[in-house]
């Protein structure tokens, strides 16, 4: 693993021992690489309610849009378990608004990277702002 990477992959491992879990005990950390080669992370915080829920993913967002950047080049999600912590559905769709075809998505699990996807791989021809421009 590069520098830079598992210096993402730190970050995401931080924010998911900060993961707000105790219905589904699926804890889930993500971190963001900015534009401006800053890192933004978030985590999965759920509640008693439980579609009001957030994934990882959109808490690193919303961190992202609120530090200032505006586009990824990278994400890393680390989960628990055996099987991939690949995104979400919504959240593919959430990652599209601020990230082209070629965005890498790391999937992780405690031990290191398990996988690299691109954007396109996950959510192909998909929907995004170039529709409404
Ligand atoms: N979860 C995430 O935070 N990100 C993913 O990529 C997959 C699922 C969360 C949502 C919920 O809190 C828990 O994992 C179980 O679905």
């Amino acid at each position: 693993m590069d520098t830079a990477l598992k210096e993402l992959f730190d970050a995401a491992k931080a924010a998911q021992a900060r993961a707000y879990a105790p219905y589904s005990r699926f804890r889930v950390g993500a971190a963001i690489r900015g534009a401006s080669g800053r890192i933004h992370a978030g985590c999965n915080v759920e509640n008693a309610a439980y579609p009001v829920g957030t994934c990882a993913e959109a808490g690193a967002l919303a961190a992202m849009i609120l530090a200032g950047d505006r586009t990824l080049s990278d994400i890393v999600v680390l989960g628990e378990g055996e099987v991939l912590c690949t995104p979400c559905g919504a959240c593919r769709q959430r990652l599209r608004e601020f990230g082209g075809d070629t965005l890498a998505i790391h999937v992780a699990g405690p031990e290191g990277i398990r996988r690299r996807f691109t954007l396109a791989e996950l959510l192909p021809h998909s929907f995004g702002p170039d529709n409404l421009a």
